[in-house]
């Protein structure tokens, strides 16, 4: 049961559920203070020792007393330059060109529940009793400005999610330069920093490194969430482990720029600062005008890194993804790109899509190309209409005939984007992003459409709109191929361009909204190169997106294992695709390619007429597990056992939620002769069951397999089968465990 209590005489908040305790305080100069933020501690009326007054040399004093520096101070949402030098929370630049802000506490609510962020995605509750929700309002009587700080604590779940609301309340303009949404000053330094960096076809990969005083960051100021760095950071103990000691997980719900940072100070205080990055960012503040920061959710374990991950999967999975296919099993698709890239017609499509319904398919996807004029990749973009040549009877026709076939339709778009061959530019060049008398760059010949204006939005709106009312279409998969350069819009005034990178994603959640409510079943799934805005902000309307456009089973070991620390097994696309593989020409098996997929939201990115007969034999057989076990597989509890950072095996596995049935999937990169023995520690399961072991028919108690572990080991013997078919390197097994 979560709570919050207020301790009038000290002046202390305690927000607390059965797993972890957060503790605010009003300092003595009206601005909020941080006590403690970890595993649940005893309410007490006072916390006087965590208060360390102390004169330290070369500090400069609020007050004559010599004893209260800001600099000395942990805080929960500080401004720099009255004492404390650190990187601040909240930069507001007044009038007059000055750059102080003294936001002191004036009041407080407590509300159970949580409210909603206008505009922005958010996680939710779907009754009061699920969460409890502290607004602290403070005032800054020269700027004649509101803070709004919002703190939820949820019911069941170590988290906390916090935003910040600055509101002008005078009538002078304010500008604000930073407005992070999360800030927390821990009491030590001794954490290891974890990041998930990547590029295009390696994204999320697991980068550490000890935390030094001075500040670590990661961040994008690309305009998209990004390949290169995840809105998600970890702070571990040097002890932890997948299975045991703390971590702290810092995730923002944002899709743009971003800036995740953990500055550690002269006395070794760690100050975690996460929100939009500041680079560049400047956002007009007019009379009365208000300005809400996304939101941050911060998760504590104490039982290692799977136990964090745990929290964050299922407060992303049910309450901040959404909508009809939240809780659904994902439809097994076929989606053609890699299969035609652009070259098809409907023939060519038709008996695509025939193969995949004789194998079992529910779900055919139309990727990029059936669009006016999309041949290649240099022309068609923004033309959202049927390309004649390709699709002569139209996109409904051909809906119409997968859905005859017994399959669903779905449907490629990249709504943002817009080619300068194409009608759309010829008629509205001034409707994209660019910097007035500057060059125009490109990325993949395209320019990109100026969301932050609303009749960008509408016209992208009234197309999609359009086509998925004409056709029996249940799915998008919705693109998004470029970052922003020359940041401009030509419908802003010269001093609001400092906010048109976050007026963008406005737009886009923008436009996600007003389809996904127009159309309540659709699934959406969201895609930028791959895995480039593979963020919670896009999750909470597109409840999966595409992982990666790697799809060599080797590579989306280390990706998909990445992608885990943060998001739900539901939400990664993960795609059985053709050998040689196309980014890495890496001849994997096939069942080898299936075994990482079904981690995911399983589909085939092929031509299923280019297999032999026994190859189709096995691809029915993999649709009919995965429909037999999706729902252990997307929604069971997952567990990391063995991590491909570390070495040549992989291991992780997903427990039903009644324990009564688990599936481990193991992968051996490279093969090597006379193996040695090796037993893997199984989680989650129930001690007392006795379990059955798919493979070797033997059964073991729960105790067994998570204590002695599951025997693993490989040994070659005999001879090599005369076909050549046996497989030494990219060997994987799955266990079904079942009770
Ligand atoms: C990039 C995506 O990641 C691919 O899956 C594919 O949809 C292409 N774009 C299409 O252009």
């Amino acid at each position: 049961m979560a709570n919050i209590i207020y301790h009038e005489k000290a002046r202390i908040f305690h927000l607390y559920n059965d797993k972890i305790s957060y503790l605010i305080y009003v300092m003595e100069n009206g601005h909020l203070g941080q006590l403690y933020c970890g595993k649940r501690i005893h309410d007490r009326e006072d916390f006087p020792y965590l208060v360390e007054y102390s004169q330290r040399p070369t500090t400069s004093y609020l007050y004559s007393d010599r004893d209260f520096s800001l600099s000395h101070m942990k805080q929960e949402y500080p401004v720099y330059g009255s004492t404390d030098y650190r990187q601040p929370a909240l930069e507001i630049k007044l009038e007059n060109g000055s750059r102080i802000s003294d936001f002191c506490y004036v009041f407080h609510s407590i509300q159970p529940g949580k409210p909603k962020l206008e505009g922005l995605p958010a996680t939710y509750t779907e009754s009061d009793e699920e969460a409890v929700t502290l607004c602290v309002t403070l005032y800054d009587q020269i700027a004649k400005a509101r803070l709004k700080l919002l703190y939820t604590i949820f019911d069941s779940e170590a988290a906390i999610a916090r935003s910040a609301k600055i509101e002008n309340d005078g009538n002078r303009e304010l500008h604000l330069l930073r407005a992070m949404s999360f800030n927390l000053d821990l009491p030590d330094k001794d954490y290891i920093w974890m990041q998930f960096s990547g590029s295009w076809s390696r994204e999320r990969y697991i980068k550490e490194r000890v935390l030094e005083p001075g500040i670590t960051a990661v961040g994008s100021v690309k305009g998209n969430s990004s390949h290169d760095q995840n809105p998600f950071v970890v702070l571990k103990r040097p002890y932890t482990t997948e299975e045991t000691g703390e971590a702290f997980g810092f995730s923002l719900i944002y899709s743009g720029n971003h800036l995740m940072q953990a500055e550690v100070d002269s006395h070794d205080v760690t100050r975690v600062t996460v929100g939009i990055h500041p680079f560049g960012f400047d956002w007009k503040l007019a009379a009365g005008e208000a300005f809400q920061t996304p939101e941050a959710v911060m998760v504590y374990s104490d039982g290692g890194l799977n136990a964090m991950s745990q929290t964050f999967h299922r407060l992303y999975g049910k309450r901040l993804a959404r909508g009809y296919w939240r809780d659904r099993p994902r439809p097994i698709l076929l989606n053609n790109w890699e299969a035609t890239y652009l070259d098809f017609d409907e023939p060519k499509l038709m008996k695509i899509a025939q193969q995949a319904k004789n194998c079992g398919v529910e779900l055919f996807v139309l990727d990029d190309g059936w669009f006016m004029g999309r041949n290649d990749f240099d022309c068609g973009l923004g033309d959202w209409y049927p390309n004649p040549d390709k699709l002569p009877n139209g996109i409904s026709s051909l809906a119409e005939k997968i859905e005859e076939m017994g399959m669903r339709f779905g449907l490629w778009f990249e709504p943002e984007m817009l080619n300068p061959d194409s009608e759309l530019y010829r008629a509205h060049p001034d409707w994209i992003i660019c910097t007035p008398d500057r060059h125009v760059s490109h990325g993949r010949h395209q320019y990109v459409l100026d969301f932050s204006r609303k009749e960008v939005v509408d016209y992208i709106y009234d197309r999609m709109s359009e086509i998925l009312s004409s056709a029996p279409i249940s799915y998008i998969k919705w693109d998004m191929n470029r970052s922003i350069t020359e940041c401009y819009s030509a419908a802003l005034p010269p001093d609001r361009q400092g906010e048109v990178f976050h007026r963008y994603i406005l737009g886009v959640y923008d436009l996600y909204d007003r389809l996904t409510k127009a159309f309540p079943e659709v699934l959406f799934e969201s895609c930028a190169s791959g895995g480039g805005r593979f963020d919670p902000g896009i999750l909470y309307y597109a409840p999966q997106a595409w992982t990666s456009d790697c799809t060599d089973a080797v590579e989306r070991l280390k990706i998909q294992y990445g992608t885990s620390m943060c998001y739900p097994i539901s939400s990664m696309g993960a795609h059985v695709s053709a050998v040689p593989n196309d980014q890495v020409f890496r001849n994997t098996p096939l069942h080898t390619r299936a075994n990482v997929a079904f981690f995911g939201a399983f589909g085939y990115e092929l031509d299923l007429n280019t297999l032999t007969e026994d190859e189709l034999v096995e691809v029915r057989g993999q649709i009919d597990f995965m429909k037999k076990y999706r729902n252990i597989l997307q929604y069971g509890t997952f567990y990391r056992l063995k991590s491909p950072f570390e070495g040549n095996i992989t291991v992780w596995m997903s427990v039903s939620q009644d324990k009564k049935q688990a599936i481990v999937g193991w992968y051996r990169v490279l093969n090597g002769a006379n193996q040695p023995y090796s037993r893997v520690r199984l989680q989650g399961l129930d001690p007392d069951l006795l379990y059955r072991n798919n493979l070797d028919g033997k059964q073991h108690y729960g105790d067994e397999l998570m204590n002695l572990g599951l025997v693993t080991t490989d040994i070659m013997s005999g001879e090599a089968p005369q076909d050549g078919s046996a497989c030494t390197d990219f060997e994987s097994r799955l266990y079904i465990l079942e009770a």
